[in-house]
């Protein structure tokens, strides 16, 4: 069976996130959604929010499972059987940090490859930090990301200021 894990922060899933987990959906036989536990950034959603939130967007997705992790990729990648990691390039600004990471756990991993997928066109600007950043400011990221995942970005934020 051909696993492959997408691994990430999250922080909140975008629809560019989304569009990628689909495409590779297509591609392996089981999709491992990954989402990082500890970071050095301060998320906006815990582990197990994060963890829920793409559980609901993607439960049509039926070959697709969401986890959270700590530690390394690699040994996450190994413990669930995943012999490939997936990672979405929206611009060449993407390219110095993904060469390194992918390059550094080939090193680590040689049996485990990454491979890329260009980000739609559509979302090749987004993140989620310039989403929060515009909910923050009461901005529309309605396009940006699922009609769920915006409402619990308002709802956050409102709890944030309160
Ligand atoms: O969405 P992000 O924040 O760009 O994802 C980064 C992620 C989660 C892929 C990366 O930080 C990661 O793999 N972290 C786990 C720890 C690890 O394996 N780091 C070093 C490999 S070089």
């Amino acid at each position: 069976m051909n696993v492959a894990i997408y691994p990430g922060s999250f922080d909140p899933i975008t629809n560019g996130h989304l569009d990628i987990i689909k495409r590779a959906h297509r591609i392996f036989d089981k999709l491992i959604v990954g989402v990082l536990i500890n970071s050095s950034k301060t998320p906006l959603f815990s582990a197990q929010e994060r963890v829920k939130m793409i559980q609901n967007i993607c439960k049509d997705l039926k070959k697709v499972e969401v986890i959270s992790f700590n530690g390394l990729l690699i040994d996450v990648a190994a413990q669930q059987g995943a012999t490939v990691i997936v990672r979405g390039l929206r611009a060449i600004t993407d390219f110095d940090y993904e060469l390194q990471l992918s390059q550094t756990n080939k090193v680590i991993a040689p049996d485990i490859e990454t491979i890329f997928l260009n980000t739609n066109l559509k979302y090749s600007y987004l993140s989620s930090s310039i989403v929060k950043e515009i909910a923050f400011y009461n901005g529309d990221i309605s396009e940006f990301v699922d009609e769920d995942v915006a409402k619990e970005i308002k709802k956050k934020i409102a709890a944030k200021r309160s």
